[in-house]
């Protein structure tokens, strides 16, 4: 078996009672299509404040999949098609009242390999808030969204300098900057360190692991130590007979790699499948 060190450098705090952590993102039977390939199946879990929630799973499960609905990138697809409901908070995000732009403010992601724009590191950080038609102090909303990615001291000589001259690690915490500037609540995560060497990994889990205080969190991640170090809450997903991806269990992140209720989950987390 593994060791996966849980409890040694996990999250320092017990995980929170959930009477006490409001659910901010929530699915309800959600199945996803993508053309006529039925990909995630009757998927119903719930994501609390200020956790981090990890998703596991083998590859092509449907993890990055179940991600993209919580902002709706997936509509960006052509022939895509949901049954079932996806919920921020209390809103039922694919209602027709609901900007996608607004969501996509609130819910900010981060993606697998950085993706800084082609501009400076100054005008990544500010380009949402001035798209959002931010009017405050940029200058000071630039260098605290820095700082909150734990990036300032390194860059704050260099704010003219292109975001792509940057190491790949620094690239991914300006993308976290970036995505902290528009002041969201949610912070999706996809594989954000399996481009990164163990350095810069453990950087972004350190990150991690101070912006739960703030912010709900929900990353996916194919490094199992990744999630029992970082997370809160876990996630476990596998592929049906169907071929779609279904939820197996949701629960604190110790539990499940050490005492999991489903015999599948045990058997991914021993290495035994997957
Ligand atoms: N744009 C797309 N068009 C069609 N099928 C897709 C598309 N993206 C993903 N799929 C399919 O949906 C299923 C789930 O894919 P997804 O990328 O969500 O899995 P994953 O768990 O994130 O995998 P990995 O761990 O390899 O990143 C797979 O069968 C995949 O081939
Ligand atoms: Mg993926």
């Amino acid at each position: 078996m593994i060791n996966l060190n849980v409890g040694r450098s996990g999250p320092e705090e017990p995980a929170a009672d959930d009477a006490v952590r409001d659910v901010v993102l929530s699915s309800n039977e959600l199945s996803f299509w993508y053309g006529d390939t039925l990909a995630l199946e009757g998927i119903s879990l719930e994501i609390r404040e200020r956790e981090v929630t990890a998703i596991i799973g083998p590859s092509g499960c449907g993890k990055s999949t179940y991600l993209r609905l919580f902002n709706r990138m997936n509509e960006l697809i052509p022939r895509t098609r949901i049954e079932g409901q996806v919920f921020f908070r209390d809103t039922d995000i694919n209602h027709a009242g609901v900007d996608p732009v607004e969501l996509r403010r609130r819910i900010g992601m981060v993606f697998q390999k950085p993706n800084p724009f082609p501009k400076s590191i100054y005008d990544n950080v500010a380009y949402g808030p001035r798209v959002n038609g931010f009017r405050g102090d940029l200058d000071g909303l630039v260098e605290q969204s820095l700082r909150r990615a734990a990036l300032w001291r390194e860059v704050s000589d260099d704010l003219d300098k292109s975001g792509l001259a940057l190491s790949g690690g620094q690239q991914q915490r300006l993308c976290i900057a970036r995505a902290l500037a528009v002041e969201p609540e949610v912070i999706l995560m996809d594989e954000p360190c399996s481009a990164l060497d163990p350095i810069a990994t453990t950087r972004i889990e350190d990150l991690i692991a101070e912006l739960r205080d703030d912010y709900t969190i929900v990353i996916v991640t194919h490094n199992m130590q990744q999630a029992a170090r970082v997370s809160n809450k876990t996630a476990f997903f596998m592929v049906n007979d169907n071929g779609a991806g279904i939820l197996v269990e949701l629960g604190i992140t110790e539990q499940i790699f050490t005492n999991p209720s489903d015999e599948r989950t045990e058997a991914y987390i021993t290495g035994r499948f997957g």
